[in-house]
């Protein structure tokens, strides 16, 4: 049975696909079968992996293979099961809102992932998604993504984040333009800048999370 994890956030932009995207490249590059479920509307993961199948049939055989659905509505539980027998690891992208669909991913999650950036928004927009995995009893994390190495912002974050025992990723995602570059181009940073600074924090978190899940 796969491990389930589920990247919410109510607030666009924060990084939910992108976090979902590199760290499916980084778990199927250490040889585990995954499975990625887009149930964002705007289907960027969608196109993402396109572009990874893309690129396995010109250039074979290319980066390691990703399965991929993007069921929404009442057939929704069904693929989760699904996918679920037939891999290690599940990774389900969602929209920028607590819909049906949000709100049965964070149900059937062993982990959910909360990609905040450094900056009080953020975290308020984060709200409604802790309090329903709290609802649901469903570990979480909050991501730090876009974080810069330090500075106030970070720090004052931080602290609040201590100060309300909230739950949180040690791992942090800079601000990098390859976490971007390798999106484009439908590969996970692991795989297109494997030695730079991006997918060395992107491992720090991949294998952080699977000894949370474990
Ligand atoms: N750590 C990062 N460094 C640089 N750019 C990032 C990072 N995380 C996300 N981005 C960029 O921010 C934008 C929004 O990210 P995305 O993952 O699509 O957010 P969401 O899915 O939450 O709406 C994208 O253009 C993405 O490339
Ligand atoms: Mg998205």
């Amino acid at each position: 049975m796969a491990l389930v994890i589920t990247v919410a956030q109510q607030k666009g932009g924060t990084g939910k696909t992108t976090l979902a995207a590199h760290l499916a490249a980084a778990y199927a590059g250490d040889g585990q079968r995954v499975a990625l479920l887009d149930i964002d509307p705007q289907r960027s993961l969608a196109r993402w992996h396109a572009l990874r199948e893309a690129r396995r049939e010109s250039r074979p055989p290319g980066p390691p293979a990703i399965a991929f659905a993007d069921t929404t509505g009442w057939r929704l539980a069904a693929t989760i099961d699904r996918l679920r027998r037939e891999h290690d690891l599940v990774l389900i992208d969602s929209p920028p809102q607590i819909d049906t669909d949000a709100r049965l991913a964070i149900r059937a999650a062993d982990l959910v992932l909360v990609p905040i950036q450094p900056s009080p928004p953020d975290l308020w927009a984060a709200e409604g998604t802790l309090a329903l995995a709290a609802a649901e009893r469903r570990p979480l994390r909050l991501v730090l993504n876009r974080a810069p190495a330090a500075g106030r912002l970070r720090a004052a974050i931080e602290a609040d984040l201590a100060a309300r025992a909230l739950p949180r990723a040690e791992a942090v995602l800079g601000n990098r333009i390859a976490f971007a570059n390798a999106f484009a181009a439908g590969l996970g940073v692991t795989e297109a800048a494997p030695r730079g600074q991006a997918a060395a924090e992107l491992r720090a978190l991949a294998a952080e999370l699977k000894e949370i899940a474990a």
